[in-house]
């Protein structure tokens, strides 16, 4: 199998210390969710998919198993399936179950290891199926290997990790994949959908303690490859809602006023002040349309789980 690399991501160490640098010097101290995920920081996500109050993972499960013909469908009869941070690919495991004349599969992923053993399990899987992963950064622009098969085009985005892209972001993002799918394809993403309050907190606040173990292990990886001395038992985390962004946010929030230092570099805490580490936007159907189409597609099509908690979007490239 041969592993295509679009971009590398060859500076992640000087990346990861400049965007700490950076973030914590400005007024809401603030660091990009994607320094979350380490080794200790992905098996943590894996462990909050699999929480009782993290509903997302299981919901989105659902709406794939019940309806993952009529998914691949939309797709295309022998289309080119490509999803953006494949990761394990458990959901499209899903989704190429139920779609026989899938032509080629193209998982995207920025970590280059997780994509090899995955696209190996589902080679072992699906022995016909031609498989062509790619490394890259789907938050980045990248190019798709030339020479690609002819047939329809489709983009996965599963997950709902586009809630955590912010406006600018998931606009780039959304016509990235109009590019790759030659602007005639179809997209199919998950949303995480607007609901009660408490269930989107419980969400990101559970109580086994996983997500703040989660968010905590930031100040610890800073610790351990920036040279910091966050002393971690003194930053607590705490899932808010923001309104205007509808979105759960997460913060780290340092119990005292404290200057904690980090590579030589002294960063000031007044007590109560917090580091803002994620945004995970959810959505109503109204407000995806409207962010769809600033990206240059159109809703198609909408299946939703059975509590109403969560949506597949199927997208059609608007002319
Ligand atoms: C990866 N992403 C979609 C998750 C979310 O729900 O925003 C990350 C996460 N953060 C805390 N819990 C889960």
């Amino acid at each position: 199998m041969r592993l295509e690399r679009a971009r590398l991501p060859n500076h992640a160490d000087a990346a990861f210390r400049e965007e700490v640098f950076a973030g914590l010097a400005s007024p809401q101290k603030r660091i990009p969710c994607c320094w979350l995920y380490d080794a200790r920081g992905s098996q943590l996500f894996e462990e909050i998919t699999r929480l009782e109050e993290y509903y997302p993972t299981r919901a989105e499960a659902e709406i794939l198993s019940r309806h993952a013909g009529e998914i691949a469908g939309f797709c295309g009869e022998r289309g080119l399936l490509f999803e953006y941070g494949a990761g394990s690919a458990l959901k499209s495991e899903i989704l190429i179950g139920a779609y026989p004349s899938l032509r080629l599969y193209l998982p995207i992923d920025i970590a280059g290891d997780m994509l090899e053993q995955t696209a190996m399990r589902i080679g072992e899987r699906f022995p016909k199926l031609d498989i062509r992963p790619i490394i890259a950064d789907f938050n980045q622009e990248f190019e798709l290997p030339a020479g690609l098969p002819p047939g329809p085009r489709a983009a996965f985005f599963p997950g709902s990790t586009i809630g955590n892209l912010n406006l600018r972001e998931s606009v780039a993002f959304l016509r990235r994949l109009r590019r790759h799918v030659d602007g005639r394809g179809n997209a199919v993403i998950g949303v995480d959908l607007k609901k009660r309050l408490m269930t989107l907190l419980n969400a990101y606040d559970d109580r086994e303690g996983v997500t703040a173990a989660f968010n905590l292990n930031l100040l610890e990886r800073i610790n351990r490859e920036l040279d910091g001395a966050f002393p971690i038992d003194r930053f607590a985390h705490e899932a808010r809602w923001n309104a205007e962004e509808s979105a759960v946010e997460m913060h780290l929030v340092s119990l005292d006023s404290r200057i904690v230092e980090v590579a030589g570099h002294r960063f000031r805490f007044a007590a109560g002040e917090t580091i803002h580490t994620e945004s995970s936007r959810k959505y109503d159907v109204a407000a995806f349309a409207g962010l769809a189409a600033l990206g240059g597609w159109r809703v198609a099509k909408i299946w939703r789980d059975e509590k109403g908690r969560f949506a597949e979007i199927g997208l059609e490239a608007s002319s």
